[in-house]
């Protein structure tokens, strides 16, 4: 796929930082107060790299995405594009490209024309075959003589991703681009945006609140909350080392289990109390007596003893199986991932245990990482 028509013009990537970046919509009388969405938010984004903004409704994504876009103002911090400050530049002139869901076609222009509009404009010959190419890649073949009216949503924003990818904009920013995809759609239109911002290698930004799609997308991801990036790493530097609370519980499918639990020295060993069990933890630094949130991933909890509980239900999910597990003493249910096939039944008596190197421990107060 390296020699098509759609691949063959590269332009360098550029490189995009944002430096404590705020925004302060003022919402109050004569301007004053208001909501401040985003938050110091500082951030480095390597040429050619994609990174997420992952995090729940209303933590900023789109804003943020928006002032890089320069589809709205700065309150304060500096946005720099392939080491330019383009705080004060219009978009025109700030070498992005965006698909936003509101981003809208133009009505009397078919698909193709939508399509190949920028190309034109710029005087690109091959203009047709690449969006046949494009087209194809995208399995939007047979839309490309509808007018915009005729289409579904899922297929109007596979045609907004089209018309943001066709114009290989050095940095590409996409606010949930696939959100209205139904499940197999999604995933093959996810697959093929990761290969295409390969060959193409623009530096992208995708928003999403859809965590799975965070982890398969990135290179590195950004889990935002409350107009603070939470933490910034690889899919597996956040899924193994969450650095709170927060980035723990919202990363991961299962959710991670979180239970109370008691910190107890015992000579060199760092135990902690959980319901009338006890797992071991290398969290050397924690206190004896201490109160702290244990999160156990379902991914790294087996059937041995350690802590108690019911069977509530064991599903069997063919490579492997998912325990729910009644935890005693508690109101809790846990989440234990086994081998497929471990017959178990609702209201068997199992227990689970954890290496004690996959135990997180949190200060139950502020959602810390206690390491
Ligand atoms: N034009 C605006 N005027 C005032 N407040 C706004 C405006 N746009 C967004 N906000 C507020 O800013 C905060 C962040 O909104 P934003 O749209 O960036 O969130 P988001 O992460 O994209 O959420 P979602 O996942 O729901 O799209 C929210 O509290 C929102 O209500
Ligand atoms: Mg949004």
């Amino acid at each position: 796929m390296s020699n098509t028509v759609l691949t063959e013009r590269k332009e360098a990537a550029l490189p995009l930082s944002l430096s404590k970046v705020q925004k302060i919509y003022r919402t109050g009388p004569r301007k004053k107060g208001g909501v401040e969405a985003v938050k110091s938010m500082d951030l480095d984004i390597r040429p050619g790299e994609l990174i997420t903004l992952l995090g729940p409704s209303g933590c900023g994504k789109t804003t943020t995405l928006r002032m890089i876009a320069g589809l709205e103002t700065i309150t304060s911090g500096e946005i720099l594009i392939g080491g330019v400050r383009v705080n004060d530049l219009p978009p025109a002139k700030r070498n992005v490209g965006v698909g936003f869901e509101s981003y809208a076609l133009y009505p009397p222009l078919s698909v193709r024309e939508n399509l190949a509009y920028g190309l034109k404009a710029r005087k690109v010959n091959d203009a047709m075959q690449q969006v046949d190419e494009l087209a194809r890649r995208l399995d939007m073949t047979d839309m490309l003589e509808e007018r915009p009216a005729a289409l579904s949503s899922g297929q109007k924003q596979r045609v907004s991703l089209a018309r943001a990818l066709i114009r290989k904009p050095p940095v590409l920013l996409l606010d949930e681009p696939l959100g209205h995809l139904d499940a197999a759609q999604r995933q093959r239109v996810r697959r093929e945006l990761k290969l295409l911002q390969r060959e193409f290698g623009y530096t992208t930004i995708v928003v999403t609140h859809d965590q799975s799609e965070a982890m398969t997308l990135s290179d590195r991801m950004a889990v935002m909350d409350a107009g603070i990036i939470q933490q910034f790493g690889t899919p597996d530097e956040i899924f193994d080392d969450p650095a709170n609370l927060f980035v723990a519980d919202f990363v991961g499918e299962p959710a991670i289990n979180l239970l109370d639990g008691t910190v107890v020295r015992d000579g060199d060993k760092v135990l902690v109390n959980v319901a009338g069990g006890v797992l071991e933890t290398s969290v050397i630094s924690a206190k004896d007596g201490q109160k702290v949130t244990v999160g156990v991933r379902p991914q790294d909890a087996f059937l041995a003893p350690g802590v108690k509980g019911t069977v509530f239900v064991y599903e069997d999910l063919m490579e492997y199986g998912l325990v729910r597990l009644d935890v005693h003493g508690t109101d809790k249910r846990v989440v234990v991932q086994t081998v497929a096939g471990a017959k178990l039944r609702s209201g068997d008596i199992s227990e689970f245990n954890v290496s004690s190197h996959r135990v997180y421990l949190f200060d139950p107060e502020d959602g810390a990482r206690i390491r």
